[in-house]
C-alpha cells in the first residue's frame, strides 16, 4: 500500500476513535508516575495526546501543558472540554510534519512557558513508524535546545504483539526497548531509567507488555 494511503487510513482510524464517546478519560497510570517523578517541572509537552486524558490531569497538577496530536477529532475534543476553564494548549500537527518543532517552540515562547519541562509521549511511539520515531526524537532534541527538558515515554514492546487488545485493530509497531534507547542516543539522549513488564498499563482484558523510558540530555 502506498505510504500516503497508510497515513490516510491511520488518520481516519484516530479521527473515528476520538469522535466516539467510548474513549477513557481517566488519566493513565503512566501520567501519575511522571507527575511523581517530576514534581518540580514547570511544563509538559504531551505528544500524541489523544483526547487529553493525561494533559488535563497534568493541568490539574499545576503544570503548563501543550497537547499535540495529528487527529483533528482529538484536538477538537480537548478544545470542547476546555470551555472557559484553563486547559491544555492544544496544537494539531503531525510529528513528522514540516515545522512541528518550530510550532511547539512558538507555543512555548508565545505563552511565556519557561523553566524545566518534560516531553511526554504515552502509547505514541508504537502508533507511528520508524520515520515517525526519528521525527519525534528530532522534535525532542529541538525543544531541548530551547528549554531544559527530560523525555518520558511509554510504549508497547515486541512481547505485546500477540496479546489480547481492548481497542480495535489498527497500525501498531511493537518496539524493542534496547533498540529505542540506542536510537535515542543518536539524538544526544542518555537513558536515565528503563523498565518493562506487565501491570503498568492494564485496561480491562488488555494488560499490555510495555516499556517506560526516561531520557535526558
Ligand atoms: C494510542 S493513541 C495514545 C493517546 C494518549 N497518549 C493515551 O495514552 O491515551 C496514539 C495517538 O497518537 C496520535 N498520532 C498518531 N500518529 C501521529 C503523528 N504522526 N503525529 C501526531 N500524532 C499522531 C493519534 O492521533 C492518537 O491520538
Amino acid at each position: 500500500m502506498p505510504m500516503n494511503q497508510i497515513s490516510k487510513n491511520h488518520d481516519t482510524h484516530w479521527n473515528r476513535y476520538y469522535a466516539s464517546d467510548d474513549v477513557p478519560m481517566l488519566p493513565s497510570q503512566f501520567s501519575v508516575f511522571v507527575a511523581s517523578e517530576f514534581p518540580d517541572a514547570d511544563f509538559i509537552v504531551d505528544i500524541g495526546c489523544g483526547n487529553g486524558r493525561d494533559a488535563f490531569f497534568f493541568c490539574k497538577q499545576g503544570y503548563r501543558v501543550v497537547a499535540v496530536d495529528a487527529s483533528a477529532a482529538a484536538i477538537e475534543s480537548i478544545q470542547d472540554k476546555c470551555g472557559d476553564m484553563a486547559g491544555p494548549l492544544a496544537l494539531q500537527c503531525r510529528i513528522d510534519g514540516a515545522g512541528t518543532a518550530e510550532d511547539i517552540r512558538r507555543v512555548l515562547t508565545d505563552n511565556g512557558i519557561e523553566g524545566r519541562g518534560v516531553v511526554y509521549a504515552r502509547f505514541f511511539l508504537h502508533a507511528i513508524d520508524q520515520t515517525g520515531e526519528d521525527a519525534f526524537l528530532e522534535v525532542c532534541r529541538a525543544i531541548s535546545t530551547l528549554r531544559d527538558v527530560s523525555v518520558a515515554v511509554e510504549f508497547r514492546t515486541v512481547r505485546d504483539k500477540s496479546l489480547p487488545k481492548e481497542t480495535p485493530d489498527h497500525f501498531r509497531r511493537y518496539l524493542n526497548p534496547p533498540e529505542f534507547v540506542q536510537n535515542a542516543a543518536r539524538f544526544g539522549f542518555r537513558t536515565e531509567y528503563l523498565t518493562e513488564g506487565f501491570g503498568f498499563a492494564k485496561y480491562k482484558s488488555d494488560d499490555a507488555h510495555v516499556a517506560r523510558v526516561i531520557l535526558a540530555r
